[in-house]
C-alpha cells in the first residue's frame, strides 16, 4: 500500500482532494499534515476512515516533517498547505514567505533526503494578470504581483530547482480559482453567497469586470490525480476550466442560484494591485486526457447551491468574533464610502 503524504489536507482543496482519493484510490493511505490556521476544519474531512489520519503540525518544522516520513513510511508528498487569501497577504504578508516559501523549502528538503515523490500545488496567479486575449502557458514568465502570488511563484521555482539540481521526482499544477463544497468563507463565491442570504451588500473590488476562470474543486482534483498518475516528471500543468468570465457575470449567477436582488451589489475601493485577468491554456493536461466537466457558470452555480443548502456549515464561522474582526477591518471602511 502506497502513503501519501497530503499538507493543508483540512483546507478547501485538500479536503475535496482527500475525499476523491477515499473514494477511489482504495489502495492508497492517507496522512494528513494540517497546521490548522483560521482556514482549516477538521470536519471537512471524514471524522474516520481507515485509510486516513490526521496529525496536526507546520510544514516548516523540518524535525516533525522528517519524524513523519520515516514513521509514517511516506512515498509521496503533495503540498496543498499554505496561505491562500490575497487580501489576508495585502494586510499580513510575512506569513506567506514562511509557510508558502519556507515550508515548502523544508518539504522539499525532506523529500530529497528520502527520495520521495513531490507534488506542488500552484496557482494561475503566479503569471501575474494577463494581458489581451493570451492564455498562459506552463512556460511563460512567472510576473506575480501581489505577496501571495509571489510566495508562491518562489516556491515554485524551489521545487523546479529540486528537480534539476538533484533529480527530485517533481511535478507542479497550476490551477485557477476554484469554487466548490468546504471553502472559507473569505473567499468571493462563499463570501457573496452568505452575504446574499444574510441580504448584506455584496463588496465588489472597483468595476467588477476582473476576468477569472472559476473551476469546480472537482475538476481541480481529478486533474491533480491525473498528472499525479500520469504526469511527466519534472513538468507543470495549468488547471481550469479554460475559460474566464467576469466577477460580475460570476455574481450574476450567484444571485440567481440563491434568489436574492441585484440591489444587494456595491462597488468599493478596490483591492490593492488587483490582477485584472487570468487565463490558463489547459491543453497540456487535455493532452493526459482530463477533460473540466463544469464550466465557470456552472461551477459558480453549484457552489452557490452548496451554500445555499448547508447554512449550518457556515453559519457558525459568519458568527464568529475571529470572523467578524476580519470582515471588519476588510470591509467596514470600504462600505461606508460611496464609489
Ligand atoms: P485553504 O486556505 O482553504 O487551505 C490551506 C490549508 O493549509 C489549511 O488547512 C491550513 O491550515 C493549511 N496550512 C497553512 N499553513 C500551513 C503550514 N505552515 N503547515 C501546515 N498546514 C498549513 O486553501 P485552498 O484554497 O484549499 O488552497 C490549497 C492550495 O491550492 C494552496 O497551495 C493554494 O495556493 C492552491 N490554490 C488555491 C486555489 C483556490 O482557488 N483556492 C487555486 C489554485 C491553487
Ligand atoms: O486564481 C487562483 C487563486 O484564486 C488562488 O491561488 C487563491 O488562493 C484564491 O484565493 C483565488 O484568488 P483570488 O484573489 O482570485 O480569489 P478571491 O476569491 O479573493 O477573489 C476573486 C475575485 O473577486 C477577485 O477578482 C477579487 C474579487 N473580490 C474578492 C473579494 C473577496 C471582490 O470583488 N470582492 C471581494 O470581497
Amino acid at each position: 500500500m502506497k502513503t501519501l503524504l497530503i499538507t493543508g489536507g483540512c483546507g478547501f482543496i485538500g479536503a475535496n482532494f482527500v475525499r476523491l482519493l477515499l473514494e477511489t484510490r482504495p489502495n492508497l493511505k492517507l496522512v494528513v499534515l494540517d497546521k490548522m490556521t483560521y482556514a482549516a476544519r477538521r470536519d471537512n474531512l471524514p471524522e474516520q476512515h481507515p485509510n486516513l489520519e490526521v496529525v496536526i503540525g507546520d510544514i516548516a518544522n523540518l524535525e516533525l516533517m522528517r519524524h513523519l516520513v520515516t514513521s509514517q513510511q511516506v512515498d509521496t508528498i503533495v503540498n496543498f498547505a499554505a496561505e491562500t487569501h490575497v487580501d489576508q497577504s495585502i494586510l499580513n504578508p510575512f506569513v506567506f514567505s514562511q509557510t508558502n516559501v519556507i515550508g515548502t523549502h523544508v518539504l522539499l528538503e525532506v523529500a530529497r533526503e528520502h527520495k520521495l515523490r513531490f507534488h506542488q500545488i500552484s496557482t494561475d496567479e503566479v503569471y501575474g494578470t494577463i494581458e489581451g486575449d493570451h492564455h498562459s502557458l506552463e512556460s511563460d514568465i512567472l510576473a506575480p504581483r501581489s505577496p501571495y502570488s509571489a510566495s508562491k511563484a518562489a516556491g515554485d521555482q524551489l521545487v523546479q530547482s529540486y528537480f534539476v539540481t538533484y533529480g527530485l521526482q517533481t511535478t507542479i499544477t497550476r490551477g485557477s480559482n476554484n469554487v466548490g463544497a468546504y471553502q472559507f468563507l473569505e473567499k468571493v463565491v462563499p463570501l457573496f453567497t452568505t452575504n446574499a442570504m444574510l441580504d448584506l451588500p455584496l463588496p465588489v473590488y472597483g468595476d467588477g469586470l476582473q476576468m477569472r476562470d472559476y473551476t469546480h474543486v472537482s475538476d481541480h482534483c481529478t486533474g491533480i490525480l491525473t498528472v499525479l498518475e500520469r504526469g511527466t516528471i519534472g513538468e507543470i500543468y495549468n488547471v481550469g476550466a479554460g475559460q474566464e468570465i467576469t466577477n460580475m457575470a460570476m455574481l450574476e449567477v450567484l444571485l440567481e442560484t440563491v434568489g436574492k436582488p441585484r440591489s444587494l451589489i456595491r462597488h468599493v475601493t478596490d483591492r490593492a494591485g488587483h490582477d485584472r485577468r487570468y487565463s490558463v491554456s489547459v491543453k497540456k493536461l487535455e493532452a493526459l486526457g482530463w477533460k473540466a466537466q463544469y464550466q465557470p457558470k456552472e461551477a459558480v452555480a453549484a457552489a452557490a447551491k452548496w451554500y445555499f443548502e448547508h447554512p449550518e456549515y457556515w453559519q457558525p464561522v459568519r458568527e464568529s468574533s475571529s470572523f467578524q474582526a476580519y470582515y471588519n477591518r476588510q470591509y467596514a471602511k470600504r462600505l461606508e464610502v460611496k464609489v
